[in-house]
């Protein structure tokens, strides 16, 4: 069964207690929850103060996915905030080894993600170092934007490589996911789902997420 980690920057903030209650009762398996910062990524969302919020209102794992410049800078904070798994970006880090080092020291799981256009090929010296990848498919800055069909492809590529060497990483496909390509998403080897508009905008959410993890 897929895990299921809704984002909730597709959430309606004036109500997040609720929204927090919905997931909280639902069989969504994590939070997933977005920071950005206006530089790496053309849109600013919220920091530590607010994945502090969300880690109070749940016990669910806190996926906190960083689309951000200089992540190191800001690990500890995320840490102290309450993140589980702690996502940087491959396009933001020169020194990839070193981030994935401070937030596993730091006692957090690791993930990288990836954006649409870098290949996976590249993910081949840190796969065994990393808990997460975080596949982007679409790019990162806004929820609500039609899943790539290309990355699908990078999927399956990434899975093969996940199992030729018997590794433990679990891949996580971000953006665009709907009722109707998920299947595809799962088939092609990912194990969590993120999904913003697509649960958040549902008539019934807890139906869409119990649908999803039917899969
Ligand atoms: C995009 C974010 C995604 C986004 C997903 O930059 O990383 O997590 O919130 O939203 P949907 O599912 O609506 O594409
Ligand atoms: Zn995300």
């Amino acid at each position: 069964m897929p895990i299921i980690a809704p984002s909730l920057l597709a959430s309606d903030f004036l109500n997040l207690q609720s929204e927090c209650n919905m997931l909280n009762k639902s069989n969504a398996d994590w939070f997933h929850l977005d920071v950005m910062d206006g530089r790496f990524v053309p849109n600013i969302s919220y920091g530590p103060m607010l994945v502090e919020v969300f880690r109070k209102a749940t016990t669910k794992i806190c996926d906190v996915h960083l689309m951000i410049e200089d992540p190191g800078k800001y690990a500890e904070a995320f840490k102290k905030a309450g993140a589980d798994i702690l996502s940087v970006h491959i396009e933001a880090c020169p020194h990839l080894h070193r981030n994935i080092q401070q937030i596993k020291s730091l006692g957090m799981q690791a993930g990288v993600a990836v954006n649409p256009h870098t290949p996976v090929e590249l993910l081949k010296d840190i796969l065994a170092d990393i808990d997460l990848v975080c596949l982007m498919s679409v790019n990162p800055g806004f929820g609500g934007q039609s899943f790539i069909p290309h990355t699908l492809h990078k999927i399956k590529l990434l899975r093969e490589m996940i199992d030729e060497h018997s590794l433990h990483v679990k891949i996580e496909v971000d953006g665009g996911v709907t009722l109707e390509n998920a299947k595809l998403i799962i088939d092609a080897g990912a194990d969590v789902l993120v999904a913003g508009n697509t649960v958040f905008k549902a008539a019934d959410p807890i139906a869409m997420i119990a649908a999803l993890k039917k899969l």
